[in-house]
């Protein structure tokens, strides 16, 4: 059976994470900069995996298929709270829920590490993660002007748990 699930990253996710935050983010971050938010702060990062139906048996004695990682969260400590760096699912895996699964997440690891505030910028363009943001609690704090290297504004969103 096809399994989607989601676990704590690895040091070796990290090229998929990499390869996830260029396709899906609109970004300068080069794989450096992602390295750089990745490891001080690898225990705030989950990966989405999907585990293909046609390889799930396909001679492994253990009976677990070919993982393939589809999406991911990354959280951080700034300024004493938590923060949410960069969030993903490929296309074809989106508005199915996972978005939400990884939010939870990381907003657990979060609770257990005694944070309970939530930042994160948006692109003011970025209308569904907007919406993704706001259905999922946040609420809009400020916006900051020029944010991103090529001019637009961030947004600022928010959340207590
Ligand atoms: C933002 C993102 C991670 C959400 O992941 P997801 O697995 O699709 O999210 P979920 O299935 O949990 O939630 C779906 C909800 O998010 C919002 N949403 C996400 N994508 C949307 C879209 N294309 N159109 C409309 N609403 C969208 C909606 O509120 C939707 O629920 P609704 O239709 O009932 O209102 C995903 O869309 C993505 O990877 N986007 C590209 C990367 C990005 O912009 N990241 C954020 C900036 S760092």
């Amino acid at each position: 059976m096809d399994e989607l699930r989601i676990r704590k990253a690895a040091e070796t996710d990290l090229q998929d994470i990499i390869r996830l935050w260029k396709r899906n983010i609109r970004t300068i971050n080069t794989a450096s900069d992602i390295a750089d938010l990745f490891y001080p702060f690898k225990k705030y990062y989950l990966v989405a995996v999907y585990t293909d139906a046609d390889t799930a048996n396909n001679g492994r004695p253990e009976g677990r298929g070919r993982e393939r990682i589809i999406g991911f969260v990354g959280g951080a400590i700034r300024s004493g709270h938590g923060h949410i760096s960069g969030i993903a699912m490929d296309r074809e895996y989106r508005m199915n829920g996972m978005g939400k699964r990884l939010l939870k997440m990381v907003d657990a690891e979060f609770l257990a590490d005694g944070f309970e505030q939530i930042t994160l910028e948006v692109r003011k363009s970025n209308r569904n993660a907007i919406r993704f943001y706001k259905k999922n609690g946040y609420k809009k704090s400020y916006d900051i002007k020029g944010y991103y290297a090529d001019g637009e504004d961030a947004i600022v969103y928010e959340k207590k748990i």
